[in-house]
């Protein structure tokens, strides 16, 4: 039975799994207190965490219908993420750990992403793992649990970042990737062209700050920003951000058959991978080269414990052993 907390960045989030890998509880607790500073404020995160989490502890344990000492792992997110935000979360599992002389397993949140859609799919190893999130935009090959190969990643802004700074010139709100997704439908994608950073690359790097900025200067030049000029611009964004992440996924399948690997299975995991219209355009992508694209249960997109507890759940499967005394590290590798 795993006790998993999630305190990265703005959800607060408790899972509890049993022996089967079947959820017996989860929440999670988006933080609104941010929405009117269109940001994460780090230092109101971890306050918050650590006030939400003095819930949703008792909640979670009510939820699965089990009392404290059934449980015989606790593990928590130990970067990357805000370290302040890490260390609420990190310290109550760990103290929980120690208290009531259980093992505690650190976990990483980009594994989390990259095994969440294995909760409820069976994904043939090596599969290709593009993960974009508000904090990282990045191609991996998972070779096996515990065996990734980061093949690029973006060298400035990550993905769901443009997303709520374009959502944010355009006046629409925090966190903007759901607001933009949802004015896009009614604007015409053909109506601003911005530009392609790092078209011609022949790397598997990604570079976004230069739309925003296209962005911002498209909108200081209309003096009145109607709803249709937002829509337009919100549509022409989305279509550019996809457009790019669908040459750099067809970058990385071809250099991938040159090296060997066959890969019959695509993924797209984090928040941003909750966007319709790109999934729509990965599915297609993935047709052509016979792979399957698969996504993580919605639940499982955004920031959650309940990956965190799957993770957990696959490493001590495969022998990995826990470590109490690992320190939280904000720009935690994998
Ligand atoms: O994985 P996630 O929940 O948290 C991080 O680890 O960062 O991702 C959050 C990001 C935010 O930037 C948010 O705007 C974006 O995911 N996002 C979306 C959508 N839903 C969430 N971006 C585009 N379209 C969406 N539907
Ligand atoms: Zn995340």
């Amino acid at each position: 039975m795993i006790f998993a907390f999630e305190t990265s960045c703005d959800e607060t989030s408790t899972a509890i799994l049993n022996q089967e890998g079947k959820l017996l509880s989860h929440i999670v607790n988006s933080q609104q207190e941010h929405q009117k500073y269109g940001g994460v404020v780090p230092e109101i995160a971890s306050r918050m965490h650590l006030q939400i989490l003095q819930t949703i502890v008792p909640q979670s344990l009510k939820e699965a219908k089990i009392e404290l000492k059934d449980i015989d792992i606790f593990c928590a997110t130990c970067g990357p993420g805000l370290v302040g935000s890490l260390l609420v979360g990190s310290t109550m599992a760990k103290s929980m750990a120690i208290s009531n002389n259980k093992p505690f397993y650190p976990i990483n949140h980009l594994e989390g992403h990259l095994l969440s859609p294995t909760f409820n799919n069976k994904l043939r190893f090596p599969y290709l793992a593009i993960l974009l999130t508000g904090g990282h935009t990045q191609i991996y090959i998972v070779k096996n649990i515990g065996d990734y190969e980061l093949l690029g990643e973006t060298v400035d802004d990550a993905v769901g970042e443009s997303f709520d700074k374009v959502a944010k010139l355009l006046g629409l709100g925090y966190p903007g990737g759901p607001l933009i997704e949802k004015i896009a439908k009614k604007g015409n994608a053909n109506s601003f062209d911005l530009p392609h950073p790092m078209q011609f690359k022949k790397n598997l790097n990604f570079s976004f700050s230069g739309i925003k900025t296209a962005v911002n200067l498209l909108t200081k030049k209309h003096t009145h920003i109607t709803e249709k000029i937002k829509n337009d611009i919100a549509a022409s964004f989305q279509n550019k951000i996809i457009e790019i992440i669908e040459k750099r996924i067809t970058l990385a399948l071809e250099m991938l058959k040159k090296r060997g690997y066959e890969i019959k299975d695509i993924t797209i995991v984090g928040g941003v991978a909750a966007n319709k219209k790109m999934i729509q355009a990965f599915l297609n992508l993935s047709e052509n080269y016979n792979c399957r694209l698969t996504t993580a249960l919605v639940k499982l997109c955004g920031d959650n414990a309940a990956m965190i507890a799957w993770t957990c759940y696959q490493r001590q499967k495969i022998g990995i052993k826990p470590d109490l005394s690992f320190k939280v590290d904000p720009r935690l590798k994998l």
